[in-house]
């Protein structure tokens, strides 16, 4: 993977001269995007494109195959094969460009490519967009100007010298007015990305400027190796999430069926949006299940109640049962127990799924959810009757102990079942632990995963600095910035490309 430097700024800030110096000194690759450019407005020069046309200009961009190759360390921009480095150069051709460069069809065109060489190789590269657009995410971002009135005299000095004549002031008002197109341009406007660092060369040699940008390239790249990235082994899918997943995947892919799931299949929403875009689509309510008459019917891991099976089989709608073999368990102890005449006390959020499902398993009159310490204290079970508790997977232990606490102090016969999965009680032990040790934290997932809010809180007592993110672009990137020992831990419906896109980042680019 390739380290990247963006160098922004207006025209005349001298960024190419720069960019070229500090990539010499870095060993990098010093990528030349105003070459690329000149190549595009050479061919519609060549082919006489008429610019007010747009039919013309998509098919130009069409025909146009633009290639980088290094000779030397030196960029040769090949133009459909031919080496145009010799071409490019000329006056018409850079006017040609400042026009062009401003269609996004030839902006998308380069895109790639730049983005491709970045991948590849340490790159320095410079342009108006680089750090906004094409690099978001470059390890280091410099955003390069200076004054109206020196980079007019730098430019009245270089005509000077190619002999040409020009009023200072005329340069000064040409510079004003580019400067005041390459902001408000449609496309990709010039502005200093969020965490640039602004480097004013008003004042400053060219080789001072250099010297900055390797300082500031060096104090990054040492600040990431000092820090401490621990991400926790407990991070992301559980078994019985990722297992609900793939057989989604598998049921759209394969089964030559409409998908339907009982509910969402996780709680994620990029998962979710993928998942609608392979056709699966998700119901909510008993009565909408009719509408899958001819599908397949999912059913996710948080399970459902027995009233929902019986109505599947008495609608002849064919499912597949993906309710995590965890859960499964609870279903089948909560029956059991009911059966010989228990009443059975669930400990659990009653509007969860996970917990509906469960108490589909046992007689309603004979169940009772607590989720509270107050409503543990208000219970009063019918007379005689011995209990049963069982708990939601996910729940916290220190608070269902402290609830079975309170139930047994009243002196009821009570059989109490951990069933809580030690899929969460690793995440919560292990996110705990690394919190404690951690200058700040981050929780992955999504806002409404139950089990990522209880590590997010329990991660917040341990560590005031616990940021809680859905994905890498919630993530704050200045409020990483003076941290050593970073701490990541994710909720079981965070997929791992997610949570490794953030560890990715953590580590390189703060
Ligand atoms: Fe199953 Fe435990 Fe996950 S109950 S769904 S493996 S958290």
């Amino acid at each position: 993977m390739g380290r990247n430097i963006a160098i922004d700024g207006p025209a005349g800030a001298g960024k190419s001269t720069i960019a070229k110096k500090a990539a010499q000194k870095l060993g990098f690759i010093y990528v030349d995007t105003g070459a690329m450019y000149r190549a595009i407005a050479l061919y519609f020069l060549r082919q006489k494109t008429d610019l007010s046309d747009q039919d013309a200009i998509n098919s130009a961009c069409a025909k146009i195959d633009v290639r980088i190759r290094y000779e030397d360390n030196v960029q040769q921009v090949l133009l459909n094969g031919e080496n145009v480095n010799g071409s490019i150069r000329r006056e018409e051709v850079g006017n040609m460009a400042s026009k062009t460069s401003a269609f996004p069809q030839v902006r998308a065109k380069l895109l790639d490519l730049q983005r491709k060489l970045a991948a590849e190789e340490d790159v320095i590269m410079d342009g108006r967009d680089i750090g906004t657009c094409v690099l978001p995410e470059a390890e280091l971002k410099i955003y390069l100007t200076a004054s109206v009135q020196t980079r007019a005299k730098r430019r009245f000095l270089e005509l000077q010298e190619k002999g040409a004549t020009a009023e200072l002031s005329e340069v000064e008002k040409d510079i004003e007015k580019r400067d005041y197109q390459d902001m408000h341009r449609e496309t990709a406007p010039l502005k200093q990305a969020e965490d640039a660092i602004l480097i004013d060369s008003s004042d400053l040699t060219i080789d001072q400027v250099v010297e900055k940008i390797i300082f500031c390239f060096q104090k990054k790249m040492s600040a990431a190796e000092s820090r401490n990235v621990t991400v926790a082994k407990s991070a992301g899918f559980c078994f019985g999430v990722k297992r609900a997943v793939e057989n989604v995947y598998e049921a759209a892919e394969n089964s030559g069926k409409k998908v339907y799931t009982y509910g969402p299949v996780i709680h994620n929403e990029e998962v979710m949006k993928d998942l609608e875009e392979k056709g699966v689509c998700v119901l909510n309510r008993k009565e909408e299940l009719t509408q899958a008459k001819d599908g397949l019917v999912v059913i996710r891991s948080h399970g459902v109640g027995k009233d929902i099976y019986d109505f599947l089989e008495k609608e002849k709608i064919s499912y597949l049962d993906v309710t995590c073999p965890f859960v499964k368990k609870i279903h089948k102890l909560v029956r059991k127990y009911n059966e010989d005449g228990y009443h059975i006390i669930v400990v659990g959020n009653a509007g969860h799924p996970e917990i509906i499902g469960v108490c589909g398993w046992c007689s309603e009159a004979e169940t009772t959810v607590i989720d509270s310490l107050e409503e543990a204290d208000n219970f009063v079970p019918p007379d005689g009757k011995k209990l049963c508790v069982v708990v939601q997977t996910t729940y916290n232990y220190k608070k269902f102990k402290d609830i079975v606490e309170i139930i047994q102090k009243k002196g009821y016969y009570i059989n109490v079942l951990n069933t809580i999965c030690n899929a969460t009680d690793e995440r919560q032990t292990e996110t705990a632990k690394i919190a404690s040790e951690a200058d700040a934290m981050i929780v992955i997932g999504s806002r409404n995963s139950s089990n990522t809010r209880k590590l997010f809180e329990i991660s917040k007592k341990e560590c005031e600095n616990t940021y809680y993110i859905q994905t890498m672009e919630d993530l704050d990137l200045s409020a990483l910035q003076n941290v050593n020992n970073v701490g990541i831990t994710a909720g079981a419906s965070t997929p791992n490309n997610i949570i490794e896109e953030v560890q990715n980042n953590v580590r390189i680019k703060f």
